[in-house]
């Protein structure tokens, strides 16, 4: 006889295994309100003690994802892939990246978050286009990624509802750090915009949401083996992000940095992160047959101009000003500058990018409630990055605000994130591993 709700709850609170049917029944009951909030709340704290296995975690994802709708792109020819960054500061790749990968012949469907916490969201930074749309309809986003390759959007009404209750719920009752509800909860709205294959970009470090290595591993891992459970392509790259990568970090300086990528240009680690990202998003689109093949043509699209004209016709069909792509000084960054200068002589060893994410967040580029509005004109930029020599009283960061005093109370956050040696650290490689199945 089948368990009841309660007795499925009280499986996995004294540790045991659910069926994959249960865990749908959880959900569905859950969606169509037979399952409370507190009942719920109770199974996600057993979760977070007891764990799920990968039949388990497969469950939830695909009881989720099916929660809302999946888009069919069924219509566009090839292998669609996506990336998915766990998030850090000064993450723009996804801007460089979809335009870049979609000109080498993968289609990028795209849906994106917003900036919550210290770290930013891709839609807050490409909306400091002018005009650029995220709130596209699912029918014009198959379009667009028909058409041009890619489409950046938000996530719709029908994109996981139940990803968005239940994470509303984990948030109050401290199980948000559990892995498998992670994993579910990032694979189901991945899953939903109908890709093939996925790569992982899960940062580690003292500016990402997993600190330790350890657990960013863990993580890492159960997202392929549930991703590929699942059916789907994926791979995972664990990145350090205990700086801010690369040199901006803001709404508008930050989506002009990721297009002077696209222009051959850009800081090297950022440039590194795009690359190596997207050379693993061509080998899964059975564009190139392994990662040096595909970096070679990654390359090419960036000096052809491709990969920019892609990005052109992604930003006009999404109502954008275009001439922003060639021209990327014409995004409005704030006026007023105020600079950070070193207080020595020698090399900068480190920069906490933690504390400068939250000061990003304290002038306005962030937010701390998921209704703020951002101010995208306001920003921070890094002169010297660790490993970069220094003179006494010479700029290692900028402010941009709109009045100077609006910088008074995050200077010394700012100043005090510069760590500072007499000699260069060792370099510290961007890459830390590569998981795949
Ligand atoms: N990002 C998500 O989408 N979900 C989580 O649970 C954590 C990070």
């Amino acid at each position: 006889m089948d368990r009841t709700l309660v007795e499925i709850l009280a499986a996995k609170r004294d540790g045991g295994t659910l069926a994959e049917a249960e865990v749908h029944r959880l959900i569905t009951s859950f969606t169509d309100g037979a399952l409370a909030d507190y009942q719920m709340a109770a199974f996600l704290m057993a979760v977070f003690f007891r764990g799920l296995d990968d039949v388990e975690t497969v469950a939830l994802t695909e009881a989720m994802l099916h929660s809302g709708s999946v888009l069919d792109l069924a219509a566009v020819p090839g292998t669609k892939v996506d990336k998915h960054s766990t998030g850090g500061v000064g993450d723009k790749v996804s801007i460089c990246l979809a335009p870049l990968v979609a000109a080498c012949g993968v289609p990028v469907p795209m849906v994106s978050g917003r900036g919550l916490g210290h770290t930013g969201g891709t839609l807050d930074k490409l909306e400091a286009i002018p005009g650029f749309r995220t709130d596209m309809s699912t029918a014009d986003f198959s379009r667009i990624v028909g058409e041009i390759g890619t489409c950046m959007i938000g996530q719709t009404k029908d994109i996981a509802p139940a990803d968005k209750r239940i994470y509303a719920l984990r948030d109050v009752t401290a199980t948000v750090e559990s892995i498998p509800l992670i994993v579910a909860s990032i694979l189901s709205k991945k899953l939903a915009e109908g890709i093939d294959g996925l790569v992982l970009d899960v940062k580690v470090g003292r500016g990402a949401f997993m600190k330790d290595e350890k657990r960013a591993r863990d993580l890492a891992d159960k997202l392929v083996r549930v991703g590929t459970r699942a059916g789907k392509k994926v791979v995972a790259i664990l990145t350090r992000m205990d700086a801010p990568l690369g040199r901006s970090v803001g709404n508008a300086n930050e989506t002009r940095e990721a297009l002077e990528v696209l222009h051959g240009k850009g800081p090297a680690d950022l440039v590194e992160c795009t690359l190596v990202l997207g050379a693993e998003m061509l080998v899964l689109g059975g564009k190139a047959k392994d990662t040096t093949e595909a970096t070679s043509t990654l390359r090419a699209a960036i000096a052809s101009g491709a990969a920019i004209r892609v990005m052109e016709r992604m930003v006009a069909a999404q109502g954008g000003d275009a001439k922003v792509v060639a021209e990327p000084s014409r995004l409005e960054v704030a006026k007023e500058i105020v600079e950070v200068r070193s207080p020595r002589a020698g090399f900068v060893s480190d920069i906490d990018a933690l504390a400068i994410g939250l000061a990003g967040v304290a002038m306005g580029a962030g937010r701390t409630r998921a209704d703020q509005k951002v101010d995208p004109a306001v920003g921070i930029e890094i002169d010297r990055k660790p490993g970069e020599p220094v003179q006494v009283g010479e700029v290692v960061a900028r402010i941009f605000v709109r009045t100077r005093s609006a910088a008074d109370h995050v200077l010394e956050r700012i100043a005090g994130a510069f760590s500072y040696a007499d000699v260069a650290p060792a370099p510290a490689p961007l890459v830390i591993d590569r998981l795949s199945l």
